[in-house]
């Protein structure tokens, strides 16, 4: 199909026509976002725990990318983004800490390709940035259109016994750490006026909450990333069989004075080109 020709009303980062602006019923614009199931098929698959549902990616690659534009994923897991990218005909580049599931990844999807490059690497050290550049080498760019960020919830989910894995920082300041040293190459990595996409949620901790969402937008600004938008998003299809953990958990909040976790958030930012950050001054 020959590309329609862009009107000067549409957003210079997604193919939306905003002449046909009503038809978009599909692209959600409400910052509660309630997903009654995951989506599957399309190579999607609840086969890691703490992968997140594809209608994040779905959602936010087509408000905030064009049609071949490079997505850039810094915590690519079981490839959600991957396999998202390739569907809308987008390209994407994953960084995994665990060789296991970049292998795992490469049976099930193929060797990498012209809309998908793997690589294994830990996202909080300088090198892997050298890795991602020669990736987005391959196809003649210098800096990738959209940034995902879905790092571990801190020990939540303890994703592997690796030091460098996020969710084994030992302290929620050490992960804050380890997560500004990711930030920091994503910054580097993404091309201004851009988008980067956040998914993250708050914790408990010895009795009181740990706001671990906020802490890291506070981290994302801190490196130049302006937030534009938070949504609130349940939680519901990112957890495998958690039935009677889940009536523990009411006891638990029945007992302790709190309310259990049926959110999380995905968190939009942009990395505003040098003119507007001197704008903001
Ligand atoms: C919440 S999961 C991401 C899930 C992914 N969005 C999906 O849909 O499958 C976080 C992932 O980050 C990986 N990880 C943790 N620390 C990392 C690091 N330093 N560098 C790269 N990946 C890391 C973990 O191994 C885990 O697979």
């Amino acid at each position: 199909m020959k590309p329609r020709k862009r009107a000067a009303t549409d957003a210079p980062y997604n193919d939306l026509d905003l002449s046909r602006w009503k038809e978009y019923g599909d692209v959600w614009t409400d910052s509660l976002w309630h997903i009654p199931s995951r989506a599957r098929g399309n190579g999607h698959a609840l086969e890691y725990h703490g992968n997140f549902v594809p209608q994040i990616a779905t959602q936010t690659f087509t408000r905030y990318t064009r049609r071949d534009e490079v997505i850039l994923d810094l915590f690519l897991g079981s490839g959600t983004s991957a396999v998202e990218a390739a569907r809308l005909g987008r390209r994407c580049i994953g960084v995994e800490l665990r060789p296991e599931l970049v292998e795992h990844l490469r049976t099930k999807l193929g060797p990498d390709d012209a809309r998908r490059q793997l690589i294994c690497g830990d996202s909080s050290a300088t090198g892997t940035g050298d890795a991602v550049r020669a990736a987005l080498g391959r196809w003649d760019r210098a800096k990738a259109d959209l940034l995902v960020l879905h790092p571990p919830y801190a020990d939540i989910i303890r994703f592997s016994d690796r030091p460098e894995c996020l969710s084994n920082a030992g302290s929620t300041p050490m992960f804050l750490d380890l997560f500004r040293r990711v930030v920091a190459l994503g910054w580097e990595l993404l091309e201004d006026g851009r988008f980067a996409v956040l998914v993250i949620a708050d914790k408990y901790e010895g009795g009181a909450l740990v706001p671990l969402g906020f802490e890291c937008m506070r981290v994302m600004n801190e490196a130049g990333f302006r937030t534009k938008s938070i949504v609130v998003k349940n939680i519901e299809g990112n957890e495998v069989g958690k039935g009677r953990a889940n009536n523990l958990w009411r006891y638990r909040a029945l007992r302790g004075g709190f309310y259990v976790f049926k959110h999380e958030y995905v968190m939009i930012f942009d990395k505003p080109r040098r003119s507007q950050s001197n704008d903001r001054r």
